[in-house]
């Protein structure tokens, strides 16, 4: 789908991370055209993004409520907005745009409890408006290829699932990991996790996607390790799913060499899957005969709702711009048909407002179980 619609960014501002990967994502498929902006809480920074990146200057906003009110009176105004702030301004940069009637696409992890998270909901139900969770490696052609393994019975029943996703950036007690660091580390723009909501629910949306499994109980320890950090750092988590299946889900900023190594290990009656988003171009599967398969992204094993999202053949590597990429051209695809009066919900290939709060409800049930004394805590 190309350049129909016309988004605006909250947050994104200059030298910001992830703000500048969404941008680049987009321009991929030219799924949306970036039209207006609150790139930074300091006005001066929001102009000189808004100059660099080509934007209108009367449509470089000082603050993100005044963004959301002009942009949904203008003839022209934007059809969506991506929210990439730290995690605790999501819930009020999200409720302004969605009150204002545009739709809403919000980096992990959605808010910082699960209550905004419903609230958020309720809101964008009542406006009929939609709202996507960036959960990246989700928009792989090989995680979605792993979903189809699984939901076509290719490796029969889980029984059960070793998730894990270890960084290494935060090891040292001197380096604060910069400005995206400092942040993370920080209660009061990160919340009441830091590991947890970073790598955490990436690890539970991925096992989630992929596999279908609902999270039942959980038995958390989490921990501080690193002297001087105030919020976890390191958690192991053992996970039982609804139907007896299953888990361990491990997540670490301190894994000296892990850069992101987000890796998920299917155990099923009938196979095998094991996948890796540091190596998204294949999944490896062996079944019963104990013959590993590796699967290429791009080879013709791979079914048509994953293929379709593919773009070069096997060998010129696609990776995670293109993985995020892929979750805005369904999200695109499905706003426009919003705004056509077109839209069916068997489009949305995203993760959705319910997988956002999923992730809340999976880092609540492992902070009481923690404060609790490492018990088993319904999710
Ligand atoms: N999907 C992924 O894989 C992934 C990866 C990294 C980060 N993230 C998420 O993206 C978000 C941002 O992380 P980051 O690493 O890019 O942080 P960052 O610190 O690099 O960027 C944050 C930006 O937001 C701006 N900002 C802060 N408050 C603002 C406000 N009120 N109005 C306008 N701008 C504001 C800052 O000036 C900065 O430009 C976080 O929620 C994080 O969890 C997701």
């Amino acid at each position: 789908m190309k350049a129909k619609l016309r988004y605006g960014m909250v947050g994104g501002g200059p030298g910001a991370f992830i703000g500048d990967a969404h941008r680049r994502a987009i321009s991929v498929d030219d799924t949306a055209r970036l039209s207006a902006g609150c790139f930074s809480r300091d006005f001066e920074k929001t102009k000189q993004q808004g100059e660099a990146l080509g934007i209108n200057p009367e449509r470089c906003y000082e603050d993100y409520k005044e963004m959301a009110r002009i942009e949904s009176q203008r003839e022209d105004g934007i059809d969506f907005v991506v929210v990439v702030t730290p995690n605790a301004s999501h819930y009020e940069v999200c409720k302004a745009f969605l009150e204002a009637g545009i739709h809403v696409a919000c980096d992990k992890p959605l808010v910082t409890e699960s209550a905004q998270a419903e609230e958020l909901k309720r809101i964008a139900d009542e406006k009929d408006l939609l709202l996507m969770v960036t959960y990246t490696y989700m928009g792989h052609v090989t995680s979605k290829y792993v979903r189809d393994l699984v939901r076509d019975g290719e490796i029969g029943t889980i029984r059960t699932v070793m998730a894990e996703y270890p960084q290494g950036w935060l090891y040292n007690e001197n380096d604060w990991g910069g400005k995206q660091g400092e942040w993370r580390c920080d209660p009061s723009q990160s919340g009441k996790v830091n590991c947890l909501g970073d790598l955490g629910t990436h690890v539970e949306n991925a096992v989630a996607m992929m596999t279908g499994l609902k999270i039942k109980r959980v038995l958390a320890k989490m921990d501080v390790v690193v002297p001087g950090r105030k919020l976890d750092d390191n958690d192991q988590i053992l996970v039982e799913y609804e139907g007896g299946a299953t888990g361990i889900n491990w997540t670490s900023q301190f894994a000296i060499g892990c850069d992101n190594s987000l890796r998920i290990r299917i155990y099923g009656s009938k196979g095998t899957i094991l996948w890796f988003q540091e190596n998204p171009e294949e999944v490896k599967m062996i079944k019963e005969d104990g013959i590993p398969r590796v699967i290429k992204r791009s080879y013709s094993a791979i079914t048509p709702g994953a293929a379709k999202y593919g773009r070069l053949p096997a060998g010129h590597t696609e990776g995670w711009l293109e993985a995020m990429g892929n979750l805005y051209d369904s999200f695109a695809e499905c706003v426009y048909a919003k705004e056509m009066g077109t839209f069916t919900e068997d489009m949305i290939d995203y993760p959705t407002i319910e997988s956002g709060i999923q992730g809340l409800k999976y880092v609540e049930a492992c902070l009481k179980s923690n404060e609790n004394g490492n018990v088993w805590v319904e999710v």
